[in-house]
Parts: structure tokens; sequence; C-alpha cells
């Protein structure tokens, strides 16, 4: 059966590089893997006063326990982690001892126009990341930077050599659940 990867998109904006870059993965992670965004547009601003009580919570918490792995797609904020994606690692983090995504493979990877392509983000990510207990993808590491076409409407990566290192990503990626899987 494939993997099933919960992928976790940290923009909220219509016509996100990075959702059209997730999308991408998904198609281009059959039959190995089946990526399925889980979004996180509802979550509010995390509150331990309003966790037990907020459906939207629930159904993040609900979606990423079941998957076999985690995949962070996102940009870069002011060289940071944009709030909408710290606000799903909070929410993913509690309850203490019981988080959803505590032991879960990942990897974190993301999109931008500039040429640094995310990487001060990432390594924010894989601080928080480590300090949530997943057991992170160290290689590759992927920075991609967003040319306009680089997807196409129907979500195909035009540019050969980006789909190439693209696909060996996934494909360690898929290694590494399978890896991991095994302890
Ligand atoms: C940005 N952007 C940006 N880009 C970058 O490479 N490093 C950065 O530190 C920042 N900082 C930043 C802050 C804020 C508040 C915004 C709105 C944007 C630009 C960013 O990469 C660009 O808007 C991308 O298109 C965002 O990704 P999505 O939303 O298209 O997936």
């Amino acid at each position: 059966a494939p993997h099933k990867v919960a992928v976790i998109v940290g923009s909220l904006r219509q016509g996100s590089i990075n959702e059209q870059l997730a999308r991408a993965l998904a198609k281009l992670a059959l039959p190995a893997m089946e990526l399925t965004i889980v979004p996180i547009a509802d979550l509010p601003l995390y509150n331990p006063d309003i966790d037990g009580s907020t459906p939207a919570a629930d159904a993040f918490r609900a979606a990423v326990g079941a998957a076999d792995a985690v995949l962070f797609v996102t940009p870069e904020y002011n060289r940071s982690i944009p709030a909408p994606m710290k606000n799903a690692l909070d929410w993913g983090s509690r309850p203490y001892g019981e988080a959803c995504l505590a032991g879960k493979p990942a990897a974190s990877i993301g999109a931008s126009p500039g040429a640094v392509g995310t990487a001060a983000a990432q390594q924010q990510m894989r601080a928080v990341m480590t300090v949530l207990d997943m057991q992170v993808l160290g290689q590759p590491e992927v920075y991609i930077q967003f040319k306009e076409g680089l997807v196409d409407p129907e979500f195909n990566i035009t540019n050969e050599g980006t789909k190439a290192f693209l696909t060996g990503f996934l494909g360690r990626f898929a290694g590494w659940i399978r890896q991991q899987g095994l302890r």
C-alpha cells in the first residue's frame, strides 16, 4: 500500500507557489505515496484555553494522526516560519505526550521567488520538528527558487532538472518512511 503522507502548506494565499509545489509533488509521488493536503486556514491562534473545544483542531489532529508521515511545504516570511505554519505546529504539538506530530517521519521543503529559496525558514522548521520528536529527513534539502511557470495549470513541473531533483527527493522520503516504519 502507498505511504499516506499528510501535507501541511504554510501559505494561506490563493495561488500560493508553495501550494502549487505541494500539488505538483502529490502528482509526482504516486503510486509510492499518497500526498493529501491537510488544511490549516481554520485553525485559530493557539490558545490552551480553547484546546479541547476547537473542532478545526480536532479535524487537523485526526488527519495528521492517521498519516504515516508529514511533509511541510512552506514559504519563508522575514527569514522565518510564517505564522500559520508555526500555529499548525503548535496545535500539532499538544496535548503534551499525545501530540499527533510526535514520532512521525517528516520532511520540510519550500519555494520562494528569492534566490535563498526558503533556506532560512527551513533551518527553523528543522529545529521545531526535532523538538517535537519527529523523525526528520536530513537530505536532500529542497529550497526551490520559484520562477513563473515552473508548475503548469495541471500541476506538472515544467523544468526537467527540477522535476528530476524532486523525483529524487520523493524517492528518498519514501525510503525514509519505510525505514522509520521498521523500527
Ligand atoms: C515574504 N517573502 C519572503 N521571501 C523570502 O525568500 N524570504 C523572506 O524572508 C520573505 N519574507 C516575506 C515576508 C512576508 C510578510 C511576505 C508576505 C512575503 C516573499 C515570499 O517568498 C513570497 O511572497 C512567496 O510567494 C510566498 O509564498 P506563497 O504564499 O506564494 O506560497
